[in-house]
């Protein structure tokens, strides 16, 4: 298939090399045009960790030079594409700006797939692109993380989802497609919920969040890769749950929207790994060697995990 890839920032490269390594030919743009240079090498340095790790399942730097070529024009970008993925910035004007040049000078059957996070993007889009435009929305490093959101518009062809679906599944990803937009899809929705809730546990001074890691990390998170969050029900048994929300003793927070934990510390500098402190000192490392050791021991789980299978995919 040929890809085009609009935006070359923190997510567009890296979906570029996804879709290079499942065999595609990718052209890509950025209205940067420094962004647009500095993508080649960020795509060469996460395709190197990939081959160490093993993960890279033979595709070159060679082949990553055939594969990919950078334009500055998004009419050279778009050109023959019949797979136009949007990853700019998450500005509404933007891209709604984007999606009226699409109509204007990309192919008339290119399907497009927008990476937004949370934006419903559909009501931005000139009506005549409704027809072909879906969000396809990856995780990042999308090169280890497999989930990829499908939210096909709701006058979009099936058969264009079912295409993205399945050329997906060949590169190894795990795409879910859901029937309507709903900000956050599934998997930010639950990180928000669980953001929400630990947030109250330390701004009321329930836990530390060093406390809050031990519990995720030792309780819940050894058995989130193996049974997810339904499997686990059935696991537990479903009457003792209905009783759970029958005796009504589990008060969810109203949602915040500030924490004041979080403000002190980003009064006092401390923005998180970058700043070399959040609700963790990180010792003056090296935020590079912070992503390192942290991406390291993710590719070690991964291959673990992908060796272990898990109760869901494996159960017939
Ligand atoms: N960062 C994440 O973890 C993440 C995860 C999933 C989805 N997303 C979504 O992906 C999209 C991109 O996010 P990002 O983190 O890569 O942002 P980013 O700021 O790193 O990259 C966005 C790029 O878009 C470029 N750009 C802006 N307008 C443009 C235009 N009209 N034409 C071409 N390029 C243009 C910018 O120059 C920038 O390089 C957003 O919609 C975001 O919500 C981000």
């Amino acid at each position: 298939m040929r890809v085009a890839v609009v935006g070359a920032g923190l997510m567009g490269h890296a979906i570029a090399l996804v879709w290079a390594m499942g065999g595609h030919s990718v052209r890509i743009t950025d209205s940067s045009a420094e962004t647009l240079a500095r993508s080649k090498g960020l795509m060469e340095t996460a395709l190197s960790t990939l081959e160490e790790a093993g993960l890279s399942r033979g595709f070159t730097a060679a082949q990553l030079a055939q594969a990919v070529t950078r334009h500055e024009r998004l009419a050279d970008c778009v050109e023959g594409a019949e797979l136009i993925v949007e990853a700019i910035i998450e500005k509404p004007e933007a891209k709604q700006a984007l999606y009226a040049q699409l109509l204007d000078c990309a192919p008339p059957e290119a399907t497009v797939a927008s990476n937004t996070s949370y934006l419903d993007v559909f009501p931005l889009m000139p009506k005549a692109l409704l027809r072909r435009a879906m969000i396809a929305h990856w995780y990042t490093p999308p090169y280890l993380v497999d989930l990829v959101d499908l939210v096909p518009s709701p006058e979009c062809e099936r058969g264009r989802v079912q295409a993205v679906e399945a050329a997906l599944k060949t590169m190894g990803q795990v795409p879910i497609t859901m029937e309507k937009f709903i900000p956050g899809y599934i998997a930010n929705r639950i990180q928000a919920t669980v953001q929400n809730e630990v947030q109250r546990l330390i701004d009321e001074g329930y836990a530390t969040a060093e406390q809050v890691d031990l519990a995720v990390i030792h309780g819940i998170a050894l058995r989130m890769p193996i049974v997810g969050v339904m499997a686990k029900a059935d696991f537990t048994g479903l009457r003792l749950l209905q009783d759970t929300f029958r005796n009504g003793v589990y008060q969810a927070p109203p949602p915040r929207d500030h924490s004041t934990s979080m403000d002190k510390l980003i009064a006092e500098g401390a923005t998180g790994v970058m700043s070399g402190r959040g609700y963790y000192d990180w010792g003056g490392r090296d935020p590079a060697a912070l992503f390192e050791e942290r991406d390291r021991k993710l590719i070690a789980l991964k291959k673990a995990l992908r060796a272990i299978g898990n109760m869901v995919e494996d159960r017939t």
